[in-house]
């Protein structure tokens, strides 16, 4: 199926500059031409405008009771983000979206569930479930889940609970570094949680067939979303807040070939978060992303 991919330069919900740069790295990554050498019609939609800290105050749009910095400027480009995926959907095109901080989530989401009941698959060492009043940074990277999914001071806010995502059709994989709060906050929500641990137990490929399972159940389609801290910073050191333990190279490769095996026409769409060239190694986490786009698209070796 073609794809249009967008690039979201966004930086405001996390604190480490230089992940504004992050779509241009995988765009130097080689990403159109890879995806066009599988046979994929894959069509550039460009960058959305984002405006830099120094350009928006980081208290507008705070909740009275909670910390959550730059939420009215994020919560404005996420509202764009969403129209543009809404569009390439129309389009009958798959979108790829490239960012930027995990923030931007809740505009691909908001565009992709706006016709249709969609699961999440969302790879990460995080929970991203703080929410305005849980959270111990202020930064909205970590709390996409729970925006998504109307929790906290985001119930009500139609920027971030239109998408009607059942949290019964969310499913992480990876977690290794969850906040107490956050971590409570997970287990009594009805959200499937996989931690490094299920996956040092049970095997990435069995984890990640279940949590597409769970995504899958009665929905209409399924996102997939990659941070790509959910690797090792060993082989993805370019990200903001890297956590050892995490998927190796191999198996980043085969949980996204299981993505594309098991989905196929019901990967909705996809998104690449968090890549940082500043704090990388010659560019080779935007790299492994192209890589592992590819692999979620449908490269095989054979
Ligand atoms: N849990 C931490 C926080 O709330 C870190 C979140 C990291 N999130 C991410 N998308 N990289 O600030
Ligand atoms: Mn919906
Ligand atoms: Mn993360
Ligand atoms: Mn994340």
């Amino acid at each position: 199926r073609p794809v249009r991919v967008f690039g979201v330069p966004m930086d405001l919900g996390a604190d480490r500059r230089g992940v504004d740069m992050g779509p241009s790295a995988i765009r130097y990554g080689g990403l159109t031409d890879e995806l066009e050498s599988l046979g994929i019609d894959c069509e550039d939609g460009g960058n959305l405008a984002v405006p830099s800290p120094s350009q928006t105050d980081p208290e507008s749009g705070r909740p009275p009771d909670g910390r959550a910095k730059y939420l009215a400027a994020t919560e404005e480009v996420c509202r764009r983000l969403a129209d543009e995926v809404a569009g390439a959907v129309d389009d009958r095109r798959v979108p790829l979206v490239l960012g930027g901080d995990h923030s931007i989530a809740i505009g691909t989401v908001g565009g992709v569930a706006r016709d249709r009941d969609l699961g999440v698959v969302w790879f990460d060492a995080h929970g991203d479930f703080n929410t305005p009043e849980t959270t111990p940074s202020g930064n909205v990277h970590g709390m996409s889940v729970a925006a998504i999914l109307g929790r906290g001071s985001f119930a009500g806010s139609d920027w971030a609970e239109a998408s009607g995502v059942d949290p019964e059709n969310v499913a992480i994989v990876g977690l290794r570094s969850v906040d107490d709060e956050e971590a409570a906050a997970l287990r009594e929500s009805d959200v499937t949680a996989f931690t490094m641990t299920d996956v040092d137990q049970r095997g990435l490929p069995d984890v990640t067939r279940e949590a597409i399972g769970v995504a899958a159940d009665g929905t209409d389609g399924v996102h997939v979303s990659l941070d790509m801290d959910f690797l090792d910073p060993t082989e993805a050191p370019g990200v903001g807040t890297p956590v050892r333990g995490g998927a190796s190279y191999r198996e980043g490769h085969t949980a996204m070939e299981i993505v594309s095996r098991k989905l196929g026409r019901d990967l909705a769409s996809m998104e690449i978060v968090e890549v940082n060239p500043i704090l990388d190694d010659h560019n080779r986490t935007a790299e492994l992303a192209v890589e592992l786009a590819a692999s979620g698209l449908g490269k095989r070796v054979l």
